[in-house]
């Protein structure tokens, strides 16, 4: 535990999908060292198995399969309530982008999966844990990681950004359906340094990060902390908004 963290999440069960690794994985780091116990998920056991051994096997039960399959979800949400009684607070994290370029050249089986996993998939994870409980003896909360992606074009990865706008769209329709029980909010980071935006900064990263005003990139614990805001009560008050997380990324059109 990280000493200087608060205990926001003491007795509280966060499900955290895509989390074996990267952004998903700092989440769960930060729920866990502020007090929660979190079921992670992801497609390889091998990386599971890791991610719960950082985060300690006393606080973290893994569940292996695919975020856009409704067994997997599940069996995710009935291990959590199953092995720690209850859930309060659903990440969903998982994101992919298999096509690149632009959305006059996207492969049409390559957008349906990018649209199920991105987007379909959260809100059938959220339909899934409500019908589990979420939200009904105690607040719930719901966190959708977004991207800046999805709040203006984003060149070369243009469907992708289409994907994020929609998760964004669900976030607004969810928090006026499932309020005042559930909260859900969406953050949108710029890049991050995780496997999955590697190519975007790799050759020179430098370059890259000069590219922002605070003069580095993202790391994955800039967002677990940003999540871990949004899930606690500290946001009480919050539901339906974007928190954008970009290093002053948005600002650069003005300087
Ligand atoms: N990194 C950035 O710059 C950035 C910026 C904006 C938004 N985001 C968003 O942040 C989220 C996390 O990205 P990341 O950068 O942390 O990626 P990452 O480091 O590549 O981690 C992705 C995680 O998701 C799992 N995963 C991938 N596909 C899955 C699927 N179909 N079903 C279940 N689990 C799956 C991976 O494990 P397996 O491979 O074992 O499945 C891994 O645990 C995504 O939604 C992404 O769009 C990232």
């Amino acid at each position: 535990m990280t000493a200087d963290h608060g205990r926001r999440f003491e007795g509280q069960v966060a499900l955290i999908t895509g989390a074996s690794r990267g952004i998903g994985l700092a989440v769960a780091q930060r729920l866990v060292d502020e007090g929660a116990r979190v079921v992670v998920t992801a497609r390889k056991p091998d990386g599971l198995a890791d991610a719960v051994a950082q985060l300690g096997a006393e606080n973290a039960i893994a569940v292996a399969g695919r975020a856009d399959d409704a067994e997997h979800r599940a069996e995710a949400i009935a291990t959590a309530i199953r092995e720690y009684g209850s859930l309060d607070v659903l990440v969903n994290n998982t994101g992919i982008n298999p096509a690149y370029g632009k959305l006059a050249d996207i492969d049409e089986a390559a957008a349906r999966k990018i649209m199920d996993v991105n987007v379909l998939a959260a809100l059938l994870w959220t339909r899934q844990a409500v019908a589990a409980g979420l939200g009904r003896e105690r607040p719930g909360t719901v966190v959708n990681m977004a991207s800046v992606a999805g709040l203006a074009p984003a060149p070369g990865i243009a469907y992708y950004g289409v994907s994020k706008a929609a998760l964004i769209g669900l976030t607004y329709q969810l928090a006026a359906e499932l309020a005042p029980n559930i909260r859900v909010n969406a953050i949108a980071p710029a890049v991050v340094k995780t496997k999955f935006a590697e190519a975007l900064y790799s050759d020179d990263e430098a370059a890259a990060a000069a590219q922002y005003p605070l003069q580095r990139l993202g790391v994955p614990e800039d967002i677990g902390a940003a999540a871990a805001f949004l899930a606690s009560s500290d946001s009480g008050w919050i539901t339906g908004q974007v928190l954008v997380v970009d290093g002053g990324g948005g600002l650069r059109a003005s300087l």
